[in-house]
């Protein structure tokens, strides 16, 4: 959807300690990637635990005007019938992926080899994203594509008649642009290969070969060489999607910083490529445990214990470390807020590409609420003041971005002074049970 209608303004407070147990809902990266394939393959693909928020809801939207069969039992299982490899059909409208900068570019590169036309826009925050990072590598199969200046949505693409196989290294650390180009890759002929240098999350690759394709990742000096074979058929799946650790930030980073706090979020997936946030909060001294250790649909997953964390101290994030945790770093800018000492994220450049330049949003909002926060173009450094000792009792603008929201929420439960964010109505395009969720553990959160 284009729009979410009137902002709501969201206040959260301090109040007694959270305690209790969190479900937070599906992955969304794991949602958009199983109806994306379900509606590739020749069947019914059946999916559990979907996160059904509005970014998902709008790429299962797409997949209908695609020509896929994408429906809910009322139990809220979701049930795909697919079309094939290279079976699409010409969408009759303007395709709407909403606030959702990996829905549009997973679907894009997924059409881009079929020979269809399709129009794609969004909301504000993504008609301003840059879209020629998967439409430089989309031409190359074949594809053409007009849009707005600088490479912007709305954005016609008519996908390769002929398409070719192609080898391409991503530029930047993007799953979404090697996930464009392998989708892309699966109508093209022969083998097509992406190589990443920084290794980016691999849901895509992990899924395509639960899905029957051939796919091979190789860890060379060049960085992970990834190889598809073009043109299988996939072979519909029982799918049920992990708890979305990006979520779980959100509870486990405010147990950490309100006193007395004690949270358990079960069944957090924490693929490696993913688990970034978990383990530097380990290393700021978070009272943070990883308990029932297990594997379950070929990921990582385990129940998450947050305590308050009486001894926060700052510490220097690897940039390595980056694409692991990317969505995570405003959360844990917050955190940082209540550490003493300061927190240096250095290799962060692609925050700023975000549903908002994240590094701006959350640099303008610490620094109102009280924190000294020092920025470059690829880095940030967050000078924390210790529990107790962060102001907090300003408004701020999140820029239609919902982990900008969510963030700041969530330092208001332990400023001196409340928090308001102008517009918290773009959390559920992620998170849509944000509020209840945060109110069941003992949140002060009021619109
Ligand atoms: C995602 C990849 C990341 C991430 C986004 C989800 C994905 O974006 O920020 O929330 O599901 O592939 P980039 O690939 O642009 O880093």
């Amino acid at each position: 959807m284009s729009s979410h209608g009137p902002a709501v303004p969201l206040t959260s407070r301090a109040g007694g300690a959270l305690s209790g147990v969190a479900h937070v809902p599906g992955d969304k990266s794991i949602s958009h990637r199983a109806l994306i394939l379900g509606a590739l393959s020749v069947g019914e693909t059946v999916v559990t635990g979907l996160l059904e928020g509005q970014d998902v809801l709008d790429t299962a939207a797409a997949m209908r005007a695609l020509g896929a069969e994408a429906t809910r039992d009322d139990d809220g299982t979701w049930r795909v019938h697919g079309v094939g490899v290279g079976g699409f059909a010409e969408p009759a409208r303007v395709i709407d992926c909403g606030n959702s900068g990996t829905g549009v570019r997973l679907i894009m590169g997924a059409m881009a080899t079929c020979p269809i036309t399709a129009t794609f826009t969004g909301d504000a925050s993504l008609n301003k994203r840059p879209m020629a990072r998967v439409t430089d590598p989309l031409a190359l199969f074949g594809a053409q594509t007009v849009g707005r200046a600088g490479g912007r949505l709305p954005m016609t693409i008519r996908g390769a008649e002929n398409p070719v196989p192609v080898r391409y290294a991503v530029p930047v650390p993007s799953a979404q642009v090697k996930s464009a180009v392998l989708l892309a890759g699966l109508n093209a002929p022969g083998q097509t290969v992406v190589i990443e240098r920084e290794a980016t999350r691999d849901h895509t690759e992990r899924m395509l070969a639960g899905f029957g394709a051939e796919i091979v990742t190789e860890k060379t000096d060049e960085g992970r060489v990834i190889t598809l074979t073009g043109r299988p058929e996939l072979r519909p799946q029982t799918i049920v999607v992990p708890r979305d650790p990006s979520s779980a930030a959100f509870p486990v980073c405010a147990a950490l910083i309100v006193p007395g706090s004690d949270v358990l979020v079960p069944n957090i997936g924490l693929n490696p490529t993913r688990a970034g946030l978990f383990f530097t909060l380990q290393e700021m001294g978070a009272d943070l445990a990883f308990e029932n250790m297990r594997e379950e649909g070929g990921e990582p997953v385990a129940d998450l214990r947050a305590r308050y964390s009486p001894a926060l101290a700052g510490v220097e994030v690897p940039a390595e470390r980056a694409a692991s945790m990317i969505d995570e770093y405003p959360v844990l800018s917050v955190v940082a807020a209540f550490a003493t000492g300061k927190t240096h994220m250095p290799g962060v450049k692609e925050l700023r590409v975000k549903e908002s330049d994240r590094i701006d949003a959350m640099a303008t909002g610490l620094r109102a609420a009280g924190i000294a926060v020092d920025e470059g173009e690829d880095w940030w450094t967050v000078h924390g003041r210790g529990h107790g000792a962060v102001p907090g009792g300003v408004t701020v603008q999140t820029h239609l971005d919902h982990r900008i929201a969510m963030s700041f929420l969530v330092l208001g439960l332990a400023s001196t002074a409340p928090m308001t964010v102008d517009d918290g109505g773009p959390i559920a395009t992620s998170f849509p049970v944000f509020g209840p969720l945060m109110a069941e553990l003992g949140a002060v959160i009021e619109g």
